[in-house]
Order: structure tokens, then C-alpha cells, then sequence
């Protein structure tokens, strides 16, 4: 089911603020994602990065991760918000981690102009490999 718009501006608020708590020293590139769980929870998370650059951890594998963390099962969509003229899709391996709560999650990236991403996890990992392989 679609998001509401009150649902859906709650996200976008929650997106925008936990970006500005983003811990980007390296890259300066702050990210911010918003989680809506299938229980309508809200979980939040922002980039966290590393002087040992691979371990950083993208905001939204670290909402995913808060969520879980939280007993949540279902991801039902994620907002990501970066201050940038163009929205940002989410890297790969998040959208491998969102698969794992949320397949038929609805993915909408946000920014500082109007442009919007709006698309769906199936969209953005066709034929994902997940929970369903393996029983
Ligand atoms: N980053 C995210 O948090 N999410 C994405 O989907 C893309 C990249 C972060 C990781 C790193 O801290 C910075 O953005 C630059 O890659």
C-alpha cells in the first residue's frame, strides 16, 4: 500500500534531521535514511565513517540494522535524504540489506532541489537473492 503523505512527510523530516548527525569527516558527504517498519515505527540512521575507510557503515544499513535491533521484521519503505541538487540511490549493499526485511519495500531518495527518486526495491534489485532462497 502506498505511503500516506502525512506518513510519507514524517520520513522526509526524520531523513533530513538524522543526516545532519552524520559522521562523514572523510568523504564531507552527509547522508540521512528514515525507515518505515510494518508496524509504521519509525527508525532512523546516518552514515558513520572510519579512518579505516572499509568500515563505514551507510545510514541506511544502520537504520535497518536500529530497527532490528528494535524487533522489527518488515520494512515497508526508506527515505534517504542527502544535501545534494540530485537524490542518491542507495549503494548496493544496502539494498541487499534492505531486501533482507523489505522486498517489496518502496525506496524514495530526497535532496535539496524537487527531484525526487521514487522506485521500488524490485526495481532497484531485480531477481535479489534473499531469505526466500533458502527455505
Ligand atoms: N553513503 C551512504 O550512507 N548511503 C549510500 O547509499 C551511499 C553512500 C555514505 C557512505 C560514505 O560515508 C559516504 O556516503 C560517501 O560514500
Amino acid at each position: 500500500m502506498a505511503l500516506s503523505t502525512p506518513l510519507r512527510q514524517q520520513l522526509e523530516a526524520a531523513a533530513r534531521a538524522v543526516s545532519e548527525r552524520a559522521y562523514c569527516p572523510y568523504s564531507q558527504f552527509r547522508v540521512g535514511a528514515a525507515i518505515l517498519t510494518g508496524d509504521d515505527a519509525i527508525f532512523t540512521g546516518c552514515n558513520v565513517e572510519n579512518a579505516s575507510y572499509g568500515l563505514t557503515i551507510c545510514a541506511e544499513r544502520n537504520a535497518v540494522f536500529a530497527a532490528a535491533s528494535h524487533g522489527m521484521t518488515h520494512v515497508r519503505a526508506v527515505v534517504i535524504y542527502t544535501p545534494t541538487p540530485h537524490p542518491t540511490a542507495p549503494c548496493g549493499a544496502c539494498r541487499q540489506v534492505i531486501n533482507e526485511f523489505g522486498p517489496d519495500a518502496e525506496i524514495i531518495s530526497i535532496c535539496d532541489s524537487d527531484e525526487v527518486l521514487h522506485t521500488t526495491l524490485d526495481i532497484l534489485l531485480p531477481d535479489a537473492f534473499g531469505p526466500k532462497n533458502l527455505g
